[in-house]
């Protein structure tokens, strides 16, 4: 079965649909939980799975560098076929993205290309979007740029903030992730590169990810 290692930084709501997911179709085992803050309430809930864990307190180190070679220490004792990032909020160094390149994911919430970086409901809100949503890629050196695996889309809807809509992408991520990691998982989508393109080729197993605004649709 493949092998996954999971970062992350907070909350783990994700972390959580991905141990779901495991449980109930084993499509991957999880094989680790790795945090960089020591308080991320997403460690709680790997140990509730039974899940093993590790922290790497970033400030502890004196350099990216520093920190991103613990943690690619870390990564490798597990062993596992992917290594995914589940909210982990780290900016990684060129070399560690190289270390793990073409199976390192990340969920980002907004629709890439549009809206990297942070407060992305935000940004979807002042730049007007009817659309929005979020995006599994795979991991390159440029931030939030990679191959895009899959994406999932919202309605922005009159009168949302950015708390409402991130709610309502949330809800979202947690279906997408586990099926983006399945499809990668499986070989039903493939990581395909050659010297100037990058991109995901094959079929998702599922239809595109678009919430219904009406339940009889
Ligand atoms: C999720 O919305 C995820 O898309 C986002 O952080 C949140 C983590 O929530 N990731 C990023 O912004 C990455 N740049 P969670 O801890 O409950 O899964």
């Amino acid at each position: 079965m493949p092998s996954v290692v999971i970062l992350i930084s907070g909350r783990g709501s994700n972390l959580q649909a991905l141990i779901d997911h495991a449980t109930q179709t084993s499509e991957y085992q999880i094989r680790a939980v790795i945090s960089n803050r020591p308080k991320a309430a997403g460690l709680d809930l790997a140990r509730a799975a039974g899940l093993p864990t590790a922290v790497l307190d970033h400030t502890a180190f004196d350099s990216r560098e520093a920190f991103d070679a613990a943690l690619a220490e870390q990564i490798d004792r597990f062993d596992s076929d992917w290594v995914v990032l589940a909210g982990f909020m780290r900016v990684l160094t060129p070399g560690f993205v190289q270390r793990y390149l073409g199976r390192l994911i990340n969920i980002h919430p907004s629709l890439l290309p549009a809206f990297p970086g942070l407060k992305t409901h935000q940004q979807a809100l002042d730049a007007g979007v009817r659309v929005h949503g979020a995006t599994v890629h795979f991991v390159t050196p440029e931030l939030d740029h990679g191959p895009i695996v899959d994406q999932a889309v919202v309605q922005v809807l009159p009168g949302d903030t950015a708390e409402t809509l991130a709610a309502r992408v949330l809800k979202l991520e947690h279906v997408l992730f586990p099926r983006a990691l399945a499809d990668l998982c499986s070989g039903r989508l493939r990581w395909s590169a050659d010297q100037t393109t990058q991109t995901v080729q094959g079929a998702l197993a599922a239809p595109l990810l678009i919430e219904m605004m009406n339940k009889g649709h």
